[in-house]
């Protein structure tokens, strides 16, 4: 498509135009980013500095990696720019480099030594940049002009993320995919048991929504930790098995059915991570079931949702986290991230009358909605 003449558009300067092209560049080669992290990663550098005590020469991990030795300028370029976006930091004494681990390279560091966390988020960064994703994404143009209601990944793979569909189209993908979502939820769950203390002491009955195949974590360690919260956790049929049953050491009820029909009743449901991955109308439909779920708020009756949301007046980059996540629901599911009038209207739709946002919660935020 080329420009029509007819525009009142003042012509950009000469010094507008050159910074306007260096911005092109970066925003065209952005994708180089996500690529070398990656290459960081599958070569274990974090790992490695962390085991070389924390910060290493690009010259020491050629020998820790066993990497050719003349490699070693671009490994020195590789590591430059992964600074430059923050993963590492850099301390330059004029004749060596040393690259140091910092907390977003910790969170891809395998094997602390101690940490039964297992907090490592390698397997999101496998999963981000796989050719699934990345072939997905590269089909967004040719979607948008297709009526089709699936999304682009959907499309093109014929299997939906974190679904068995996916699990027997490519095990390997599926079991990366799963592994980025444990590792979130084992960072977050810890941090969340300390400050949401107060909330969770207060909570008498619960329903945790969406449990299956282990994804009921979150309501396994807060009824180990607030052992009086009466827990229910809704699965899809046929997801549980003894071995979660006996993790949950009794202390778990566990109802299989689907939220789109019927939540067990009960004075707070927890929806963690699960609306967006759903549309505007779908969230509304869980919404109504969720509030026939609890009593009157006068009652103590609320939801409690855990999920991204988008503020415009935030820091750039948490701005720029929440956008991408955004765009990234919209090509690999039928979900997508919401601010806060986007989430008050579906709360308005599903008939509740009020709502707070209680914390934000590092890139998540938790709102407690009453009917
Ligand atoms: C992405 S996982 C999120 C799980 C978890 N809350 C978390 O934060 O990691 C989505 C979950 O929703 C469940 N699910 C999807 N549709 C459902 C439905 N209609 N009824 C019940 N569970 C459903 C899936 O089985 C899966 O356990």
């Amino acid at each position: 498509m080329s420009a029509q003449a007819k525009t009142t558009l003042p012509v950009p300067s000469d010094a507008e135009l050159l910074q306007a092209q260096a911005d092109l560049w970066r925003h065209s080669l952005y994708y180089l980013t996500p690529m070398a992290l990656r290459c960081a990663v599958e070569l274990g550098i974090p790992t490695a500095i962390y085991r070389l005590g924390g910060g290493a020469s690009p010259a020491e991990l050629i020998t820790a990696l066993s990497l050719p030795s003349s490699k070693l300028p671009f490994l020195r370029r590789l590591l430059r720019l992964l600074a430059a976006s923050g993963v590492f930091t850099a301390d330059d004494d004029g004749t060596t480099t040393t690259y140091r681990i910092n907390a977003v390279s910790y969170l891809l560091v395998d094997g602390v030594p101690g940490d039964d966390r297992h907090i490592c988020h390698t397997a999101f960064v496998l999963t981000a940049t796989s050719t699934r994703y990345m072939d997905a994404t590269m089909g967004l143009a040719g979607w948008f002009k297709k009526d089709v209601a699936s999304p682009p990944f959907e499309a093109l793979h014929g299997a939906t993320l974190f679904h068995e569909s996916m699990e027997s189209l490519d095990a390997d993908f599926h079991g990366a995919a799963k592994g980025a979502l444990e590792a979130h939820d084992n960072l977050g769950i810890e941090i969340a048991m300390r400050e949401f203390r107060d909330l969770f002491e207060g909570i008498q009955s619960m329903t945790y929504c969406c449990g299956a195949y282990g994804d009921d974590k979150f309501a396994r360690v807060l009824v180990k930790a607030f052992p009086h919260i009466r827990c229910t956790v809704l699965a899809y049929p046929n997801t549980i098995d003894a071995a979660i049953k006996k993790a949950a050491g009794g202390l778990i009820n566990y109802v299989e059915g689907d939220m789109f029909s019927s939540i067990p009743p009960s004075q707070t449901v927890v929806l963690k991570l699960i609306l967006h991955h759903w549309t505007d109308e779908d969230c509304v439909k869980i919404l109504s079931q969720c509030r026939k779920a609890i009593p009157p708020r006068k009652d103590g009756g609320k939801v409690l949702i855990g999920d991204i949301i988008i503020d415009y007046s935030d820091s750039r980059a948490m701005l720029e986290t929440h956008l991408l996540m955004d765009v990234g629901m919209m090509t690999m599911t039928k979900g997508r991230q919401r601010d806060e009038n986007e989430w008050r209207q579906i709360f308005m739709k599903a008939g509740f009358s009020d709502y707070k946002i209680l914390k934000k919660f590092g890139a998540r935020g938790v709102f407690e909605v009453y009917p």
